[in-house]
């Protein structure tokens, strides 16, 4: 499988989805908000694709520029034309630019290639460089919305969860994403994490659970560990207290109240994590 191209596909499939993404696109939208400080005035928006879960007239009345990351570069155009943007100087698109350095790599072993143990050092090497985007870095908020379950299924695409290295390569690229989205972020500033949790296909309880009793269904189905690889958000909470590259660099985390997305016939369930950096 081509990764490159199921991105594309992907993102060509959600590009007329945007009604649907309502209720998600304001949550996701206040929660950027109210990470910013007083005097923040600079956004970077990871993995933004079509941007159909950001809401870029709210956004650009509060920031002075607002940076567009992802590896498909359309969809960002496709984003900004549908919200009236495409030619507004405010907006910086950083594209084709993959965010874990090794996305290349990951694409070559999903095509078949035998996955080999130089093949994960490598990657593992070239993840631990983050990637350049130029000498504008320092933002006051830095925002990553739906890309780690991507990038962590780039993982089981190539590698496979049934490797005995899969785990390491796992944990290493949600590393890396979080050290990535700090380096990016003025002392003071804010990274934001928002992750689909699990999805109404493991819990069908999810198509009609109500709003007040989603946080308790969460707590169990995380307790049965029904989550996507990678997002417990109790081992993230862990990895941001042990890890010291990250932890020293953290003045407070604080998770969301969780919230429920609609994406066609499947619901997520979704949170939010804004790690706020000492100033
Ligand atoms: C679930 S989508 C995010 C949705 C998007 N925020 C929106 O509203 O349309 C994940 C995005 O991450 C991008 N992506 C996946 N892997 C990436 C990588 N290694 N580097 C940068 N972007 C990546 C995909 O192209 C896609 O646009």
């Amino acid at each position: 499988m081509d990764l490159f191209q199921e991105q594309a596909r992907r993102n060509t499939e959600a590009d007329a989805t945007w009604e649907l993404y309502t209720p998600h696109r304001e949550r996701v939208t206040q929660l950027l908000l109210g990470a910013r400080t007083s005097t923040g005035e600079r956004l970077c928006l990871l993995g933004a694709g079509n941007l159909n879960d950001l809401d870029l007239a709210g956004l650009s009345t509060a920031f002075r520029e607002i940076v567009l990351v992802d590896v498909d570069a359309a969809a960002l155009q496709r984003g900004l034309t549908r919200q009236g943007f495409a030619e507004d100087a405010r907006f910086r698109v950083v594209a084709p630019t993959d965010v874990c350095g090794a996305f290349a790599e990951f694409a070559e072993m999903a095509n078949g290639q035998q996955v080999r143990d130089d093949a994960i050092n490598h990657c593992l090497r070239t993840m631990a460089q983050l990637p350049d985007f130029g000498e504008s870095v320092g933002f006051d908020v830095v925002a990553s919305v739906g890309l780690l379950t991507q990038l962590i299924e780039g993982v089981v695409r190539s590698i496979g969860e049934s490797h005995q290295r899969f785990w390491e390569v796992v944990s290493a690229i949600r590393t890396q994403h979080l050290r990535l989205m700090l380096d990016l972020t003025v002392p003071g500033g804010a990274a934001v994490l928002v992750t689909e949790v699990v999805s109404s296909d493991s819990c069908p309880a999810l198509l009609s659970v109500d709003k007040c009793e989603l946080l308790g269904l969460l707590k169990l189905e995380i307790a049965a560990r029904n989550f996507f690889t990678g997002t417990n958000p109790a081992t993230l909470q862990d990895l941001l207290r042990t890890e010291f590259t990250l932890a020293d660099q953290l003045s407070s985390t604080r998770f969301a109240e969780p919230w429920l997305w609609q994406f066609l016939s499947r619901i997520y369930a979704v949170y939010g994590l804004t790690m706020r950096k000492y100033g």
